[in-house]
This record gives C-alpha cells, sequence and structure tokens, in this order.
C-alpha cells in the first residue's frame, strides 16, 4: 500500500483539480501506485453490471511521444486553428471573450494558457493512462444508452483521479484525445472492440497544496420536485 498523504474525503473531494502545469515531470510514477489507484477505481459503479472498462497505461518514452504527436495535432486542429479563424461555434465554447464576465474570461484564459502546457511536453508526464471502453457503442447520442456506455467509465476514471490525489500524484481529465481514437487504437495494438474514450496523465504533484475549484452556488442549479421550485 502506497502511502495516502491526504485522508480526508471532503478534502480529496474539493481539492482534486485539473492538474496540468504543477505536473511533476522528473520525478517517478512506480507502476504498483498506478496499479493501486486502478484497483480503487474499479469499485466505481458500471452500467448493466459488466466490467466494459480497459485501462493502458504507458510508461514507455517511445509510445508516449506517438500519443503526444496526436494529442498537437489535435490541440491545432480543434483549437488553435478554429479560434485564430474565428470559427464560431469553437469561439462559443472556448473563447474567453465569449465569457459572461472579466473573471470568467480570465479563468478561461488560464485553462486555455494551461492546456496548451501539458499539450507541449506530454510526453515528459511519467504515465499516460489511456481508458478505453469495450462497451458496444450506442446507436443514440443521448438517451438511456448513450448515458450508460459513458456513465459506466467516467466514475471509475473519476475514483481513479481522487485516488491518486490522495496519494500526492496529480491527473487530468484529457478527453481531447478520442479525438484520434483510432489512431491511439493503433499505437497501442488495441482489439477491435475496445475503442478510447480518455487520457489522463499521471505525476506527482509539485507541491500538495490545491484549492477549492471556481464554482457557482448549489442553488444556482438545484430545484426541489421540479424546476420551478428552485433552491
Ligand atoms: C468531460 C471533460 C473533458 C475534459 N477534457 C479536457 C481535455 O481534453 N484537456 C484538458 O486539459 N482538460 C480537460 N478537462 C478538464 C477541465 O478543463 C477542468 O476540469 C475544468 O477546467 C475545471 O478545472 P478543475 O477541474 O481544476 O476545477 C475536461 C474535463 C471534463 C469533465
Amino acid at each position: 500500500m502506497s502511502t495516502r498523504v491526504i485522508a480526508d474525503v471532503d478534502e480529496v473531494l474539493t481539492t482534486t483539480r485539473a492538474v496540468r502545469r504543477r505536473l511533476d515531470l522528473e520525478r517517478p510514477v512506480p507502476r504498483e501506485v498506478v496499479e493501486e489507484c486502478l484497483e480503487l477505481a474499479l469499485q466505481a459503479p458500471m452500467g448493466s453490471n459488466l466490467e466494459h472498462w480497459r485501462f493502458v497505461a504507458v510508461d514507455d518514452p517511445e509510445v508516449k511521444l506517438r500519443i503526444a504527436e496526436l494529442y498537437r495535432e489535435i490541440w491545432v486542429e480543434t483549437v488553435e486553428a478554429p479560434l485564430a479563424g474565428g470559427e464560431a461555434a469553437t469561439v462559443t465554447r472556448l473563447s474567453p471573450t465569449t465569457r459572461a464576465d472579466e473573471a470568467t474570461a480570465a479563468r478561461q484564459q488560464r485553462v486555455l494558457d494551461s492546456v496548451k502546457h501539458l499539450v507541449d511536453r506530454l510526453e515528459q508526464v511519467p504515465v499516460l493512462v489511456v481508458v478505453c471502453s469495450v462497451k458496444p457503442l450506442p446507436d443514440e447520442i443521448v438517451g438511456g444508452r448513450a448515458s450508460g456506455y459513458y456513465g459506466s467509465i467516467f466514475p471509475a476514471v473519476w475514483s481513479f483521479q481522487l485516488a491518486l490525489r490522495s496519494r500526492g500524484l496529480g491527473s487530468v481529465l484529457a478527453t481531447a484525445l478520442a479525438h484520434r481514437a483510432e489512431q491511439v487504437a493503433k499505437v497501442l495494438e488495441l482489439p477491435e472492440d475496445c475503442r478510447v474514450v480518455t487520457l489522463v496523465p499521471v505525476a506527482y504533484t509539485q507541491g500538495l497544496e490545491f484549492g477549492r475549484g471556481s464554482r457557482g452556488p448549489v442553488s444556482d442549479v438545484l430545484a426541489w420536485n421540479g424546476w420551478g421550485e428552485r433552491a
């Protein structure tokens, strides 16, 4: 068992951030720590009571480099080029200029800068965990089967991230990698039924202090018994 440096559940839940700039790229991550955190993650709920999740943990420098190159292509194609070209959907989704006020615009600019920071050095992250699913693809983009598809993966991914945090490691949910799912599958020699859902880069963090995320109040998003009765 590796050492838990943060044992309080509420502290882990409120301070597990998307870590990019503060990943310690020099400190190796033992395989046992990744395996222990995944063992905890497998306690998460899953649809149909079937373990459709698969994980490929990559610590081989050459394989990491190939994944990093694909990740850089994705950044250019889905963020850099469309923002530079003023493509409407991407501007609305990602540009700080479309945020409601100065504070949220500044927050979005910080996120973009931080994403780019990781894009530029992804291959230096000690372990890249590629999360996959062998669940049959849903035939609709929303609805029960679609919820079941992603809902059978992300609880485990989040538990993995929480377990890492409690042991002094950081991670980030990098779903963007799924834009190159087929190429990643080739690099990792995945079986045909195994689809890439997300990437989770893993490293020890530089320091253990992380704050609460900036979120709106519960009353903005909660209603009781129907949307008319707002909390
Ligand atoms: C569905 C989803 C997809 C995400 N995809 C990416 C991604 O591709 N790359 C990345 O760097 N961060 C990604 N993130 C992390 C978010 O940017 C991050 O959670 C958000 O900015 C809030 O920051 P916090 O988690 O530190 O509070 C993703 C998060 C979620 C929930």
